[in-house]
């Protein structure tokens, strides 16, 4: 049976079940954090977390008795203030303190100003730009006690304009909170970086008619590793800003 880990950084990471969240817990948890997930699917929080175990396992050869004391899954909507609060809340009570909260989670309606629904609009809003908002509120007593960081993913589409682009509309407001979440809380010794991927090849584009566009992608594990580098900075350093695109990706 594995022993509970009670030493390593403490980062929570909204919609860690997939795609970039999950690339990114992975990396973490190989680096040495305990990481809480959240996602509105519990079972596929619980499906990363199977799989999170199996590859402990396979690593140091232990068997885990249905927890490694590393992950933490915490099922709930990224854009329900209490939700967001009882996400920051349960990681602390688990692991006794917060060093990086990744808000990660994000949605997409693929749609324009002309031909969108705006009751789906609705959805994206709260979840890719109420959520990170509540969120930094949440974690900011914990991380100004471990002078941690904050990492927001956005998107190009939040450094570029393309046309009547409602979900570019979310990822601009996420770039305005990454800098004025900064300028509230560097003095507190609290990094933000805002890490802004070009196309990414994952379950993202499964909402879109016709899957994802053409063109060059990365992979989620490539973001993953940006986000890794941007909380493994040292103390004292606070990287702002990270672009992450598909060599040919124009936008
Ligand atoms: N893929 C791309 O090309 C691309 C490019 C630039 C930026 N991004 C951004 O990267 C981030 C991660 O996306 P991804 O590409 O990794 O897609 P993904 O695989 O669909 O991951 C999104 C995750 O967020 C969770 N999520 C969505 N809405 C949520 C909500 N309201 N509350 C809690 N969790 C929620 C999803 O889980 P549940 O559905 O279970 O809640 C899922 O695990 C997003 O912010 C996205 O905007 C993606």
């Amino acid at each position: 049976m594995g022993a509970a880990r009670t030493e390593g950084p403490v980062t929570l990471v909204t919609g860690g079940g997939s795609g970039i969240g999950a690339a990114a817990t992975g990396r973490l948890l190989d680096a040495g954090h305990r990481v809480t997930i959240t996602g509105r699917s519990r079972e596929r929080l619980e499906r990363f977390a199977a799989e999170a175990r199996t590859r402990a396992e396979t690593k140091t050869g232990a068997q885990h008795d249905g927890d490694t004391g590393t992950l933490l899954t915490v099922p709930g909507d990224a854009g329900d203030h209490e939700s967001v609060t009882e996400a920051v809340e349960a990681t602390v009570r688990r692991f006794g303190r917060l060093d990086n909260v990744v808000a990660n989670a994000g949605i997409s309606t693929h749609d324009t100003l002309a031909d969108g629904d705006p009751e789906r609009w609705r959805e994206m809003l709260l979840t890719n730009v109420l959520g990170p908002a509540v969120l930094v509120k949440a974690a900011l007593p914990h991380l100004k006690g471990s002078r941690g960081r904050i990492v927001l993913v956005g998107s190009t589409a939040g450094v570029k304009n393309t046309p009547g682009n409602m979900y570019s509309v979310t990822k601009w407001a996420l770039s305005a909170l990454a800098e004025n979440a900064r300028v509230l809380v560097t003095g507190d010794g609290v990094g933000v970086t805002l890490v802004a991927p070009g196309r990414v090849d994952t379950p993202f584009w499964e909402s879109r008619e016709g899957g994802m566009p053409e063109g060059p992608s990365i992979t989620a594990g490539q973001v993953a590793e940006a986000i890794v580098w941007a909380v493994g900075q040292p103390p004292g350093v606070d990287v702002n800003s990270v672009v992450v695109r598909p060599v040919g990706q124009i936008h």
